[in-house]
């Protein structure tokens, strides 16, 4: 286990063995931190070659350091990031479609965050499921206790209570409106359930984020 508490797994293991140490363009005493352990966070940095952008990001995520300054992994930041992006791009869908009547944009712009959803959904899940121990990350929170009910997974289940139901409502909510609306997209008959069903998987959305947000402050930044 390392400074930051993070254990070495095979994939980290054999990704810090086919890196070489280069300059790690920090200063002298920056490096020394590095050297010594203390700051885990740069190590990747240190000892991985600079040639390509896509090594950084592979060793990271193998490295089970993230890019944002706290505990998060790689794809733990990413869902973190995307969570915040994706709330003011749907909230300008629904103005698109409310008062401006672009209902193909709006439908463009739904289905296309649906996709990226689903794509983070899927990239999240493989990555706790196989490579992350997120609590191994979360012993340096306050809030967190190993082996205990405890406030972080008070909020985890809080989160799941919004975070497991919400892709479903979405793709319900999608396939329908592809089925029943008229092509390009218009108002129709279906408009009234449409707009219900709409605003359910919308709240869902934003409750994921917000309870996921505070999930992730708790467990990897306090
Ligand atoms: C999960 C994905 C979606 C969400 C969250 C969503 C959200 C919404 C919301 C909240 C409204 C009502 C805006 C208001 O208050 O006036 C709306 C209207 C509308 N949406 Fe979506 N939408 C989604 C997917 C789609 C898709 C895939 C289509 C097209 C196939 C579509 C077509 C429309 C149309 C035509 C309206 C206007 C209905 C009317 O005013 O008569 N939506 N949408």
């Amino acid at each position: 286990m390392d400074a930051c508490g993070y254990t070495p797994t095979p994939i980290s293991v054999f990704l810090s063995n086919v890196t070489t140490p280069v300059d790690s363009g920090h200063s002298s005493a920056e490096t020394d931190r590095v050297e010594s352990g203390a700051c885990c966070r740069f190590r990747h940095f240190a000892s991985a070659p600079r040639e390509s952008f896509v090594d950084i990001i592979v060793a990271q995520i193998g490295d089970h350091h993230g890019f944002l300054p706290t505990r998060g992994t790689f794809m733990l930041d990413f869902v973190f990031l995307a969570m915040i992006a994706i709330i003011p791009v749907m909230v300008w869908s629904i103005y698109l479609v409310r008062y401006q009547r672009r209902y193909e944009l709006h439908k463009r712009v739904q289905v296309s965050l649906a996709l990226v959803l689903l794509v983070a959904v899927v990239l999240f899940e493989v990555d706790v499921r196989f490579f992350t121990d997120w609590e191994t990350l979360a012993v340096a929170s306050p809030y967190f206790e190993p082996d205990a009910w405890c406030t972080v997974w008070y909020a985890l289940v809080v989160h799941l209570v919004f975070a497991v139901p919400t892709p479903f409502i979405w793709a319900f909510v999608i396939t329908q409106a592809l089925r029943r609306f008229p092509r390009p997209a218009a108002p129709s008959a279906y408009s009234r359930q449409h707009i219900f069903r709409a605003r359910v998987a919308a709240a869902g959305m934003v409750m994921t984020a917000v309870t996921g947000w505070v999930f992730y402050w708790l467990a990897f930044v306090a």
